[in-house]
């Protein structure tokens, strides 16, 4: 099987990487990739925006699968015009992408649905946010309701920051804060059929302790000894089981990678949000850890075969993955430093480049991310970290709390 994965992140990097180990697989693309992926898979250049641009190119190199990786091409529809041209592809139609493309849509469909979720409203102006704000009260959460490459949110004490973020996105959706550990759940989904990989958790915060900013996730790790062993079969029937079923009855059946976003609350597991695709490092630290074939996998999601898919296996032991950024992040970022060290098959890049001289320099915030496997998460942690310390550039970021006991 010929696969042709679209995207140029870590987590793209981590999908080529574990597609290159399926047996099922015999050929790897990324388009537009980056230089690290040029280790394990034919880079081919495209606008991964550009629906018909990334169907023409799935047909000239005879892909027998495409796995469609970030969220801006699938609520654009690049995974409609491939599977219009006889490809199977793993991604979500646009339609059912908007549970990712709008908070507002994603929470009626929670309502719609009876998904336990944090209560919510959807403000078009500032006297509704300033409503809303004071019935919840503080910390304040006020989210985008557009994509917004994780800058979307603001969960906030200070009520004028949160109103000035409601002002400066337009519509928005302001709900309660939901207090408790978060959790990431990937499920590969096909129609009313979902099937579970592991839970891990992503570090959010730029700073050590969880402080500072947002970011797009700065580190990750799996499994997770202290999630409740309930966990998964919980959130498969009281979340993902009613999504796909209230999807499936708007005609819009929801195909490819659902990303349950939770908080583990007092209350039970509650939902954060929901992306669409895989996340971004979780995937880093998930997909090593996965035995079973990552081709097979995705290519029976995408042909109607979930269901009779084989149970999945598992790798004993743990992994984690530290993301190095570049100076500035996550306000601004740099280009053009020159990165060392960074030739170990568990460095997986991101913003990375190839400069006119052929040196590789960093090319945006998450410049790339460095994973580890073990016996354990403890030794997988200082593996990962072993790696930072071989990788350098100018003004590298990275925290140092990943994975740390808790
Ligand atoms: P998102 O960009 O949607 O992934 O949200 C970013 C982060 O904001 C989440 O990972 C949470 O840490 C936080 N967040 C979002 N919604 C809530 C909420 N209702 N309560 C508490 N934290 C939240
Ligand atoms: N790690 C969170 C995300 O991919 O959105």
């Amino acid at each position: 099987m010929r696969v042709l994965v679209i995207g140029t992140g870590g987590r793209e990097h981590a999908l080529v990487t574990a597609l290159s180990l399926d047996p099922a697989v015999s050929h790897v693309l990324a388009a537009p990739g980056n230089p690290g992926m040029a280790a394990v898979a034919e880079l081919r250049a495209v606008d991964p925006m550009d629906p018909a641009a990334v169907a023409a190119l799935a047909v000239e190199t005879a892909a027998d699968l495409v796995i469609v990786g970030p969220e801006a091409p699938l609520v654009a529809g690049v995974a409609d015009a491939v599977r219009a041209a006889g490809i199977a592809t793993f991604g979500p139609s646009f339609e059912a992408a908007r549970l990712e493309g709008s908070k507002d849509f994603s929470k009626a469909v929670m309502a719609a649905a009876g998904i336990p979720t944090a209560r919510s409203y959807t403000c078009d102006t500032p006297e509704q946010a300033a409503a809303a704000l004071d019935e919840f009260g503080a910390p304040y959460v006020v989210k985008d309701d557009a994509l917004a490459a994780g800058k979307g949110v603001a969960v906030t004490d200070d009520r004028d920051t949160a109103l000035a973020h409601a002002a400066a996105c337009g519509r928005v959706v302001i709900e309660e804060y939901l207090d408790g550990p978060e959790v990431s759940l990937f499920v590969v989904c096909e129609g009313l059929t979902g099937v579970p990989l592991l839970p891990a958790q992503d570090f959010k915060r730029i700073g050590d302790g969880d402080t500072g900013l947002n970011t797009g996730g700065m580190g990750a790790y799996a499994p997770l000894s202290w999630a409740p062993a309930d966990l998964v079969p919980v959130v498969m029937s009281e979340v993902v089981a009613p999504l796909l079923a209230e999807m499936d009855s708007r005609g819009t059946p929801f195909g490819g990678l659902l990303f349950v976003g939770l908080a583990l609350t007092a209350k039970g597991p509650k939902v954060i949000e929901f992306n669409v695709r895989f996340g971004d490092p979780e995937t880093q630290v998930v997909l090593p850890l996965l035995r079973s074939g990552l081709g097979e996998l995705l290519h029976a999601a995408a042909t109607g075969k979930l269901a009779g898919h084989p149970p999945l296996e598992w790798h004993d032991g743990a992994a984690v993955a530290v993301v190095m950024a570049s100076a500035g992040y996550p306000v601004t970022s740099r280009s053009g430093d020159v990165i060392t060290g960074a030739d170990d098959p568990g460095v997986l890049h991101a913003g990375t480049a190839r400069d006119g001289a052929g040196e590789l320099v960093t090319a945006g915030g998450r410049v790339l991310c460095c994973t580890a496997v073990a016996d354990s998460v403890p030794e997988a942690r200082a593996a990962a970290y072993r790696l930072v310390e071989k990788v350098r550039f100018d003004g590298a970021q990275h925290r140092t709390d990943i994975a740390a006991e808790r």
